[in-house]
């Protein structure tokens, strides 16, 4: 008998309960929590809270330790308490939103921007990390948008492995590091026009083709954790979902990992209305293999009833119990239960310079260059600039899920740009200050004077920051307030004016591009925001973020992605006026507005000689694809080389088209550098109508170049 068994085999019943549970640490220290109210309406004892297995979100080092050495002396196992919280852009030094990362197409910065997390997030006393969250998206309107990596799972997961691997570092035992949550498995992306917690209805064919990747990629990457998702997926919950759960999760891909469920997801199969009351919540949740309740408390209740019914043996209350002990074991807990916790050392790590420059350049390599008439970059010789807008020196660019970081802690586009021209050439207004109120245009005057007095304007403008993030949803996706009002005049009285925006979600930005001469999207870009964007419009660096997510022409496009089917009636590309019985619109585009893998650059870059290896694949060959990107300009700068492929003929209808590859180079001016790819079977295959995920035989198309914008293709044959 090892270790851990000889520890289960001495716990009660209720011990063992404990470890299956998860409160606030609001709980212990207050008197209420979030959403599920004070303990007495848990209907929770002392006794209970001081079994529980695990806390989240507590306020500082001395609260965890306070916490952990209190349960330790009751618990006759002495069994610590893991503790966990939402760490997803940052702790302290903040990186961008997860949906601006994603636009850097670089995995490598993802990781950076992950170690910095860990290591202000192990030393202020987190074990355990409630990301990366990979829910595959593609309707701007959910708030939650601003937490993904956009609509192409390749990119997701791709990015979710890196952050893994920033997170774990060199082993979750260790202190610096953190375990990863894999969430919200699964399909919450989907929820039905936008709205946050709302259903979700997609075939199993199309969940497993584009939703469940994500997740897959986070497991293989070595996730130890995974919670499922709020939503109900084709009709059934997922923590009460057995296809999601028994089947898919542990049968088909072997995870014996924890699950945890989500914030009172297991208290909310009430009011779904799948469970007519907290015994058959717990009984649902916990037959599917929910093994830690997070904050409701239907296990505390009733798993021990269930269990003497006959409903569930002790041996399946066992199996859980285990692998939550094996995971604290994994976590090091046993040795020692703060993980390394150690208050002075956080307080040295947060915003150190070394933490500074690594979230710096994700927000630069985030920001995507949406549009340019060759206003940007501005010259630092200007005589004078003018900062104008709500955000022009507003600190709240953090974004949503920004944890412990501070709205003070964020450097304003004013102080950028003050940086680096001096106070003396930059003046400022804000123009419409209240994002709240439509009629705010009390500040217009003084911004049009400071914009008419100025050689160049830079507009910032935006969303505020819980306008997106969990319950944030919009059915108006463009900016608010009098923002749009704003920039007419100012653009009206300085036609030299670049937009800057900060957004959690793509947003119509239509009325913008048909007026504004450059708009560049910082995101939410957290901490260094205003100096990364200030050194992006004066040219100190050169944009290379692509979207990771289209914005639309207006809502009422939405959801739109790039990955789309073809209909029997498509608007022809070649026939762009063409109108008349067409899968289209009658008032709007058919494409969005700027499409996923777009984004400019200060560079020109120039493609040729796309060359493929062979025109013919076989089952067990590949074809080396080889490309030249040329710099053709004197800037140094970064290009995201795109690899996109279609299938003309399939059982299935395929996509127009799908990004099987891509790469990120630096490329010097004048420099040339040839980019190669290898296209294997398996990039080919997809889930067909009896859920076989294959290939098949006949013509495909490879593409370079963006999603709205190929600027080389060729044929090749799967024999
Ligand atoms: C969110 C999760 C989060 C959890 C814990 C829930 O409301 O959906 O993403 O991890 O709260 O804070």
């Amino acid at each position: 008998m090892n270790r851990l068994e000889k520890l289960l085999s001495q716990m009660s019943i209720h011990d063992k309960i404990g470890q299956l549970t998860q409160y606030n640490a609001a709980l212990y220290t207050k008197t209420t929590a979030e959403i599920t109210g004070p303990k007495a309406k848990l209907g929770l004892t002392d006794e209970d809270l001081a079994a529980a297995g695990s806390i989240l979100n507590f306020a500082s080092v001395q609260e965890m330790k306070d916490i952990q050495d209190k349960h330790l002396q009751n618990d006759p196992n002495k069994i610590p308490m893991s503790f966990m919280m939402d760490v997803i852009h940052g702790y302290r030094t903040i990186f961008p939103i997860p949906l601006g990362l994603g636009c850097s197409f670089d995995p490598e910065i993802a990781e950076e921007c992950s170690r910095v997390a860990a290591r202000e997030a192990s030393a202020s006393g987190v074990q355990v990390t409630f990301t990366p969250m990979v829910d595959y998206v593609r309707d701007a309107r959910w708030g939650r948008v601003m937490e993904t990596c956009g609509e192409e799972p390749l990119v997701t997961g791709a990015l979710a492995a890196a952050q893994i691997r920033g997170f774990h570092g060199d082993g979750m035992e260790k202190p610096g590091n953190l375990a990863t949550c894999v969430k919200h498995y699964a399909g919450y992306g989907g929820a039905e026009a936008g709205r946050d917690y709302n259903l979700v209805e997609v075939s199993e064919r199309e969940l497993r083709e584009y939703y469940l990747p994500g997740y897959k990629a986070c497991l293989d990457a070595g996730a130890p954790m995974v919670m499922p998702s709020f939503n109900s997926l084709n009709g059934i919950p997922s923590i009460a979902n057995p296809m999601l759960m028994q089947k898919i999760l542990r049968q088909e891909w072997g995870f014996d990992g924890v699950v945890i469920s989500d914030y009172n997801a297991i208290g909310e199969l009430l009011p779904h209305g799948v469970a007519a009351d907290q015994k058959e919540a717990a009984k649902l949740a916990f037959e599917n293999t929910c093994d830690i309740e997070m904050c409701s408390s239907g296990y505390f209740h009733h798993l021990e009833a269930l269990i003497k019914e006959g409903i569930f043996t002790e041996e399946q209350l066992d199996a859980a119990v285990m692998r939550v002990l094996k995971f604290k074991d994994q976590l090091g807990l046993f040795d020692d239960p703060y993980h390394g916790a150690d208050a002075e050392l956080a307080e040295r790590l947060f915003l150190c310079d070394e933490h500074r420059a690594v979230v710096k350049k994700a927000a630069a390599e985030s920001a995507v260059l949406l549009k340019n008439d060759g206003l940007l970059p501005l010259s630092e010789k200007l005589n004078k600039v003018a900062v104008i807008g709500p955000f022009a020196d507003n600190h709240g660019i953090n974004g949503f899920w920004s944890c412990n970081g501070k709205d003070e802690d964020t450097t304003t586009v004013l102080q950028g740009v003050t940086a680096l021209l001096g106070d003396d050439k930059v003046v400022t207004a804000v123009g419409c200050g209240n994002l709240w109120d439509d009629n705010d245009t009390a500040g217009f005057a003084e911004a049009v004077a400071a914009a008419k007095e100025a050689d160049a304007v830079i507009l910032c403008l935006g969303e505020p920051q819980n306008y997106s993030g969990e319950g944030n949803c919009r059915t108006d996706l463009r900016l608010p307030g009098m923002q749009e009002e704003l920039a007419k005049q100012v653009i009206a009285a300085n036609p030299n004016t670049a937009v800057v925006l900060f957004n959690g979600r793509p947003l119509d930005v239509s009325l913008l591009h048909k007026i504004a001469p450059a708009i560049l999207t910082m995101w939410f870009p957290g901490t260094e925001g205003g100096n990364a964007a200030a050194e992006l419009i004066f040219g100190k660096r050169n944009p290379c973020g692509k979207l990771t997510m289209s914005f639309p022409h207006n809502v009422g496009q939405c959801p739109i992605y790039y990955n789309h089917p073809n209909t029997g009636r498509p608007r022809w590309r070649s026939q762009p006026d063409h109108r008349g019985y067409a899968s289209d619109y009658i008032d709007c585009a058919t494409l969005p507005l700027y499409s996923f893998g777009y984004g400019l650059s200060y560079s020109n870059f120039q493609y040729s000689d796309l060359i493929l290896s062979s025109r013919e694949m076989t089952m067990d060959s590949n074809i080396q694809v080889s490309v030249k990107v040329r710099n053709d300009s004197d800037r140094a700068g970064k290009e995201v080389v795109q690899l996109y492929m279609r299938d003309l003929v399939g059982s299935v209808v395929r996509p127009v088209q799908q990004l099987i590859a891509f790469e990120k180079i630096s490329l010097e001016p004048g420099e040339e550098k040839t980019v190669s790819f290898t296209v294997t079977e398996e990039m080919l295959r997809f889930y067909d109508m009896e859920g076989r995920h294959i290939s098949e035989k006949g013509d495909f198309t490879l593409m370079i170049g963006h999603a709205d914008h190929f600027v080389l293709t060729e044929k090749f044959q799967l024999v």
